[in-house]
């Protein structure tokens, strides 16, 4: 069998309500229709491809459609979807036997539909993907509005795309349509026309993007997962020197000794900043053995490891912190580091957390010879607002 598709992308979106046709909007990076175009574009059974576009953007179709391994054809599509169908398939030569007629608002159809539905065609002459209802399914009487019945949700299918037809079959369908009847997809026509369509299982992912709600769980569905990272600072303590946190004065006289500021909770979290990018560590971007890190205050190493970040392509979501400390309590200065802390990090203050601990009085730390910080930072694709 020689499978053509058509991808009817000519609709103009009335319900998503943009002045762009949803089909053309941004999904992931490339405009909507482009999802369909690869898949059909990578299957091996396709041997043609043709996109149908609204005519006024026939000029930009090279965009839009994108790069593809095999020849596409670009055709300008009707009113109705059903008259983009009967343009796309005009375009598709002779040799093709079987057709596939796929709505570029599903971006999320997958090789093993297509394998089902190009089963069904061969074993029926006509498939198309269903999922069975989840809902009950109530008939609404218009002029009352009030139920008239239920129908058997076990007959009630949900039909998808890519619809296939033998070209016999998808003629007789045309031909149907042709008579005056009005349809919003093809098996339609050919159920109208007598002829067998076959079910085959569709996939409760292979949804299409109508509303402005379905682009953005679309969209999030193809978000990039956060990113975690963790990190961990100690420093010793010393008389005479103050110990101060992002900015804030915690104690006036007694601090950490070395040879940067000692700031264990800017410390600690640039390097889970680091570790969430995977961009190396404080250690290899701010080195000690380089005077311009001397004495550098931990809130601008965060604001400059903030930036790197951002050059990875990633932004802070939230920060975790928690400081060891024996003394003195860092209870009344939390909310002033936290603050100072959402600044550096460009988000707001709720998504930083800072948390105190003493080490009752075991090892080091609890003698209170040195403090200690464990950190953790998520972080997700985009740049700082
Ligand atoms: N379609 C088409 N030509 C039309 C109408 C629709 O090619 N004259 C395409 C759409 O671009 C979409 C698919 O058919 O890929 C399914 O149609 P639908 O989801 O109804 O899209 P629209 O008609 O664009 O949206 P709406 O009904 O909200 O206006
Ligand atoms: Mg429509």
């Amino acid at each position: 069998m020689t499978v053509g598709v058509v991808i009817v992308a000519a609709g103009r979106g009335d319900r998503m309500g943009t002045s762009v046709p949803k089909q053309l909007l941004d999904l992931g990076g490339r405009p909507l229709l482009q999802h369909s175009v690869r898949l059909f574009d990578r299957h091996p059974a396709v041997s043609e491809l043709v996109v149908v576009l609204p005519s006024d953007r026939l000029a930009d179709a090279a965009k839009l459609v994108g790069p593809t391994m095999r020849s596409c054809r670009v055709v300008g599509g009707g009113v109705r979807r059903q008259d983009s169908v009967v343009a796309g398939a005009g375009a598709l030569s002779d040799r093709v036997d079987v057709v596939l007629i796929h709505d570029a608002a599903r971006p999320f159809a997958d090789d093993q539909v297509i394998e089902r539905v190009l089963a069904g065609v061969a074993a029926r002459g006509a498939a198309v993907p269903a999922v069975s209802a989840r809902d009950t399914v109530k008939q609404r009487d218009a002029a009352s509005g009030c139920v008239s019945r239920t129908l058997s949700r076990d007959d009630i299918w949900l039909a998808q795309t890519p619809q296939g037809f033998r070209r016999d079959v998808l003629a007789a369908a045309f031909a149907e349509g042709e008579r005056g009847g009005e349809a919003t997809d093809e098996a339609m026509l050919a159920e109208r026309a007598g002829l067998p369509v076959a079910i085959v299982e569709g996939d409760a992912r292979n949804v299409k993007i109508t509303t402005p709600d379905d682009l953005a769980a679309a969209r999030s569905r193809l978000a990039p997962a956060p990113r975690v990272g963790t990190g961990y600072d100690l420093h010793r303590l010393a008389d005479g020197r103050p110990l101060v946190l992002a900015g804030v004065v915690v104690s006036p006289d007694r601090g950490p000794v070395g040879h940067s500021d000692g700031d264990v909770v800017c410390h600690a979290i640039v390097d889970a900043l680091f570790g969430a990018a995977a961009a190396g560590d404080i250690g290899r971007h701010f080195p000690d053995t380089d005077p311009t890190w001397k004495g550098a205050p931990g809130v601008d190493l965060l604001g400059r490891a903030v930036a790197i970040v951002a050059a990875a392509g990633f932004r802070p979501a939230t920060v975790d912190c928690t400081v060891v400390l024996e003394r003195p309590k860092l209870a009344p200065h939390v909310d002033a580091i936290r603050e100072r802390l959402a600044a550096a990090l460009g988000v707001d203050a709720s998504a930083v957390g800072l948390k105190a601990k003493t080490n009752e009085g075991v090892d080091a730390v609890g003698r209170g010879e040195a403090v200690a910080a464990y950190a953790v930072a998520v972080i997700v694709a985009g740049s700082v607002s």
